[in-house]
């Protein structure tokens, strides 16, 4: 199913727009674990899958002197290509089960909210045939927090993210609800099926960001269990079960944040709200 996802045009570019990019401190913790002695040289090459359009890619490049990402998606990667601003890094489509790469090269190997969608024991097969020996496996996410408004951030709704798991959830159907878990559950799930005794996991960076209600509009067209819902439900249409004015039948985030926070307007650009999203980060060090 995840070789579908993120392929359509309009999706990536909402992709591209909408998601938040990861803190600078993400990336100085995964190569603080990655690096072997205390020197600041650059590391020879990281190699990423599941690079969507680069969000944690440029994050990571000022570290190394090579980086090749990589995704599934071609849409993602030509808008990776597009906004490289580069010269060491380069974007090409591949698989996290099969990654387009030589054995025992790479110094890190990194997936960035992406993990959820792999064949777990062939991505770790791969991570480790990849990795030099005693490389480091980066395996990094978020989820949505907390959302208040700017101007009265009394009016907040947080409650460790379980409203938005629950607002996911309600694009349920076989095959959605447990991505949205193990993102939840700070991927417990891969953390657990490393099987290299050296791991660890840091629950504790945030990212903040300052957000319209169309924003939040624009960050649910991006997920991946929302494009589902939307392709399931189409295919209702086509088969002749539900009417095409039903395809979206559930309440939009934006929608519910405003009932939760009780905002009355319809001008919905001038509300301005804070978000915060919860940062994860694995690390792993190959045998
Ligand atoms: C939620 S996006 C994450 C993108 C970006 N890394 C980020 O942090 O925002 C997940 C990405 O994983 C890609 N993907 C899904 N399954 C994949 C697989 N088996 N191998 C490689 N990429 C995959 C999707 O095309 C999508 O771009």
């Amino acid at each position: 199913m995840s070789e579908q996802l993120f392929h359509d045009n309009e999706t990536s570019s909402c992709y591209d727009r909408y998601r938040p990019e990861y803190t600078d401190d993400v990336a100085q913790y995964v190569i603080n674990y990655a690096r072997k002695s205390q020197s600041n040289d650059k590391l020879d090459l990281m190699v990423e899958v599941g690079c969507g359009s680069g969000q944690a890619t440029n994050i990571f490049a000022p570290f190394f002197k090579k980086v090749i990402a990589t995704d599934v998606s071609p849409t993602q990667v030509r808008h990776a290509v597009e906004g490289n601003k580069w010269d060491h890094v380069t974007y090409q489509t591949g698989s996290s089960e099969k990654m387009p790469f030589q054995d025992s090269t790479a110094d890190v190997v990194l997936s960035a909210l992406s993990a959820h969608w792999f064949d777990l024991p062939k991505f770790l097969t791969e991570a480790e045939r990849v990795l030099k020996p005693g490389g480091c496996l980066a395996v990094i996410g978020y989820f949505l927090q907390s959302v208040a408004l700017i101007d009265n951030p009394a009016k907040m709704f947080s409650d460790d993210g379980s409203l938005f798991l629950n607002h996911l959830l309600s694009f349920n159907f076989d095959g959605n609800a447990s991505k949205t878990v193990d993102v939840k559950n700070k991927y417990a799930n891969v953390f657990q099926a490393i099987p290299w005794p050296e791991k660890q996991r840091y629950d504790d960076f945030c990212i903040e960001r300052d957000w319209s209600l169309k924003d939040i509009e624009g960050l649910e067209t991006s997920l991946g269990t929302f494009q589902n819902y939307v392709r399931h439900r189409l295919e209702k249409v086509k088969s002749g079960e539900i009417m095409e004015s039903k395809v979206i039948e559930v309440e939009r985030l934006k929608d519910k944040v405003k009932k939760l926070l009780q905002i009355e307007t319809d001008d919905e650009d001038k509300v301005t709200l804070k978000a915060v999203f919860n940062e994860f980060i694995l690390v792993a060090r190959a045998p």
